[in-house]
C-alpha cells in the first residue's frame, strides 16, 4: 500500500457521501487520497462535486448490462485503489477476486433490517417509520454479490422520534453516516496495512 492509501469512490446520485469524504481527506481526518470517481450516469450532481474538487472522474454506461460490472472494475483498476468506496451507488456488482474484501458500502439502516433489493434512499426511512422502530442508524459493510448482505464493519445507531418524517430521520441518519464511513475506512485501512 502507498504511504497514503488510495480510495476510488463510486457514485450514482447527489454525491453527499463523496462530499463528506472529500472534506475528511482534505482535513486529514481520513488519512487517504481519493484517486478516482466512477459514476453510473452523466449529469448527476456527484460529478459536479468531483469536478469542483479536481478529482479524476469517469462515467461507465450501464448498457450493455451483461458487461457493466466488468467495465466498472476495469475502470477502477486504472486508478489502482487500495479500497473501493460505494457512495450512493445503486447497482449490484460482481466483485472480481482481486477486489474481494476491498469494496465497502454504507446503507442507511441497521442491517440486516431494512436492506435488500429496492431498499434505498427515502424508501428505507419510510419502512423504518412504518415498522414503529424506535432506533435506526447506518451500517458500513463489505459489498458481496448480493444487496446489503456482506460482512458488517460497523453500525451507528440514531433514535427515531415519534414525530419523525422520512426527511427528518434521513437527516439524522446522514449525520451518523458522515462519522461512520470515515471511521470504518480508517479501521479497514489500518487492518490492510498490518496484513501486508
Ligand atoms: C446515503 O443514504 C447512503 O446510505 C446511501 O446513499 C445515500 C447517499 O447518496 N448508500 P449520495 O451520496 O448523496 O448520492
Amino acid at each position: 500500500m502507498d504511504a497514503i492509501p488510495r480510495l476510488t469512490v463510486l457514485i450514482s446520485g447527489s454525491g453527499s457521501t463523496l462530499q463528506n469524504l472529500i472534506e475528511r481527506t482534505a482535513s486529514g481526518d481520513l488519512p487517504a487520497s481519493i484517486v478516482g470517481v466512477v459514476a453510473s450516469r452523466a449529469g448527476i450532481f456527484g460529478l459536479a462535486r468531483a469536478e469542483r474538487a479536481g478529482l479524476r472522474a469517469a462515467i461507465v454506461e450501464r448498457k450493455p448490462q451483461e458487461t457493466f460490472s466488468e467495465r466498472v472494475f476495469a475502470t477502477i483498476r486504472e486508478t489502482a485503489p487500495d479500497l473501493v468506496i460505494l457512495a450512493g451507488w445503486l447497482h449490484l456488482l460482481t466483485i472480481p477476486p482481486d477486489f474481494e474484501n476491498r469494496v465497502l458500502n454504507i446503507h442507511p439502516s441497521l442491517l440486516p433490517a431494512f436492506g435488500g433489493a429496492g431498499m434505498y434512499g427515502r424508501r428505507v426511512h419510510e419502512a423504518v417509520l412504518a415498522s414503529g422502530a424506535t432506533v435506526s442508524g447506518c451500517t458500513v459493510h463489505f459489498a458481496d454479490n448480493t444487496y446489503d448482505t456482506g460482512p458488517i464493519v460497523l453500525r451507528r445507531e440514531v433514535p427515531v422520534w415519534a414525530d419523525d418524517t422520512p426527511d427528518t430521520l434521513s437527516l439524522r441518519v446522514q449525520a451518523a453516516e458522515c462519522e461512520a464511513y470515515p471511521a470504518a475506512i480508517r479501521r479497514i485501512l489500518s487492518e490492510l496495512r498490518h496484513s501486508r
